[in-house]
């Protein structure tokens, strides 16, 4: 159905082509575009592999239309440093209607002067009207926000007091890995990465397991994912206000964002509960206690007072920002080295030699594992695929961040894996500290093999289309003791 409208719209587009072509000479290089669908048809299921693609022709900096929304897609160092520093203050606010960050680093802009960073319709539903951190435009709400939740979460201090919910959780990680190495038989280590990052942001965010919340098990392996891929889909209700949501009740979108939303709010319904029953004598305040007691002493953030509905959005924010995150990095990481076994020894090696005997290692002792940690770093799609920024940029090189002083905080624009200005990823050190203290566990206590059968070039390293990229085919591994 999706399919046969869009291909309506581009026959109707074609027929209208000449009639409306104009140009505008102070605009970037923008692809040939179409009357009412704009650029829409050279995107495909996954559009920033589709932008990469049009800036290989059409240079650095491009301008496209999405339906009626306009849009600049920035590919290199130099013009992402463009947009993000020199011009950052006014890339940074988000648009109030909807859209999907690409990880080309595109900017979505209302006026010519105006740019901002864009965001999806899935997103007004699911931040409750833009009262989170990641979707709200960039007002003084928004400093507040952010700023109270990196004193009260993403600080550094926050992130080394949940040191021992995160060495329970991996021991009953290891416990299951250990099972399965005494049957020989693979994990999901998709799947299972994803719920110790679960299992630790919700315990260590919100004080509760999400065992004991309707997250629990199979559903909640759907509804992360499910939250993602709605918020990183093209809605049509982005591309044309008034008439896209028309579309989007076809396609199925618009039902599948209301069951997503209300999935997410009974989450957040159930933690709030759970804190209104607490023990009053508990003396362990939790961030959703704090938010309560914002709302209940009705503080002003922003121009308005604090509600029930801005608890919710930062639970949400918090959710979907902070688990899939982790536990997608170490996932690649993982399949990386699991088809490359020279890098997968090296690796052990490093973590071996220091800590080989250690039953778990710390937080602190990940400090010293250079290699490993030049294993685990992500990139930008098109930026990590810049040959003028990389050399050999295809090629799986933990080496190539050995002797440079590149590291990951949004101050050097060949590596932007948490982007940078101010809308850098406000947990950069909480989600770094995630993967490398994951990975160097699982790498100490285990070997890991491919299934039966399996060979390296037989892995299949697809991607799936969302806002954040999973791997669309889980990793099966079968861990061996050592
Ligand atoms: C390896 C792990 C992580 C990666 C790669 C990552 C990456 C990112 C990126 C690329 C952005 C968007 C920056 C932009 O708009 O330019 C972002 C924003 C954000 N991230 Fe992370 N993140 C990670 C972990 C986390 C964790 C653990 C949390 C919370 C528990 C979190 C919370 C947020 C929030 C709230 C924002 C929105 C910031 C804003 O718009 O002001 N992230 N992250």
């Amino acid at each position: 159905m999706a399919i046969s409208l869009y291909l309506l719209l581009t026959l109707v587009s074609i027929i209208f082509l000449k009639l409306f072509k104009h140009s505008n000479s102070q605009l970037p290089p923008s692809p040939p575009a179409l009357p009412i669908i704009g650029n829409l048809h050279q995107l495909g299921e996954l559009p920033h592999q589709s932008l990469w693609r049009l800036s290989k022709k059409y240079g650095p900096v491009i301008f496209m239309k999405l339906g009626t929304v306009p849009m600049i897609v920035v590919s290199t160092p130099d013009t992402a440093r463009q947009a993000l520093r020199v011009f950052d203050l006014n890339c940074c606010s988000r648009p109030s209607l909807a859209g999907i960050p690409l990880t080309n680093y595109s900017f979505h802009f209302y006026c010519l002067w105006k740019h901002n960073r864009w965001v999806s319709s899935g997103s007004r539903k699911l931040s409750y009207n833009y009262k989170d951190i990641a979707f709200s435009p960039f007002d003084d709400y928004w400093k507040e926000v952010r700023k109270l939740s990196v004193q009260e979460l993403f600080n550094i201090k926050r992130v080394h007091s949940i040191q021992p919910i995160k060495y329970e959780e991996m021991r009953k990680l290891m416990t299951s890995f250990a099972e399965s190495a005494s049957k020989k038989s693979p994990v999901n280590l998709s799947e299972k990465l994803l719920s110790l990052t679960a299992s630790v942001v919700c315990r260590a965010s919100f004080g509760v397991s999400f065992q004991d919340t309707v997250l629990d098990s199979e559903r909640f392996n759907e509804l992360v994912p499910e939250a993602l891929e709605i918020l990183g889909s093209f809605s049509a209700s982005d591309f044309y206000p008034y008439v896209g949501w028309i579309l989007d009740r076809f396609t199925g979108l618009h039902k599948r964002r209301e069951r997503s939303a209300q999935d997410l709010d009974a989450f957040c319904e159930q933690m709030i509960d759970l804190h209104l029953k607490k023990n009053k004598e508990d003396e362990n305040e939790d961030f959703v206690d704090l938010l309560m007691k914002l709302e209940k002493e009705e503080v002003v953030l922003g121009q308005a007072k604090f509600t029930r509905n801005n608890i919710k959005a930062l639970l949400i924010n918090i959710l979907l920002a902070g688990i899939d995150t982790s536990a997608i990095t170490m996932t690649w990481a993982m399949a990386e080295l699991s088809r490359n076994p020279r890098l997968m020894k090296k690796v052990q090696s490093e973590i071996r030699e220091k800590y080989g005997d250690k039953e778990l290692i710390s937080l602190e002792e990940t400090e010293e594992l250079e290699y490993m940690k030049m294993a685990s770093r992500v990139n930008v799609w098109a930026i990590g695929r810049d040959p003028d920024a990389w050399k050999d940029p295809e090629e799986f090189i933990p080496e190539r961040f050995m002797d440079n002083n590149i590291d990951v905080k949004g101050q050097n624009f060949e590596l932007l894996p948490f982007g940078s200005g101010r809308r850098i990823c406000p947990a950069v050190y909480m989600g770094s500290k995630m993967v490398e203290f994951g990975l160097a566990n699982l790498l100490n206590r285990f070997d890991w093999e491919l299934p039966e059968g399996m060979e390296c070039e037989d892995m299949k390293m697809e991607e799936a289309p969302g806002l954040t990229i999973y791997k669309k085919h889980d990793l099966l591994l079968v861990p061996v003791k050592r």
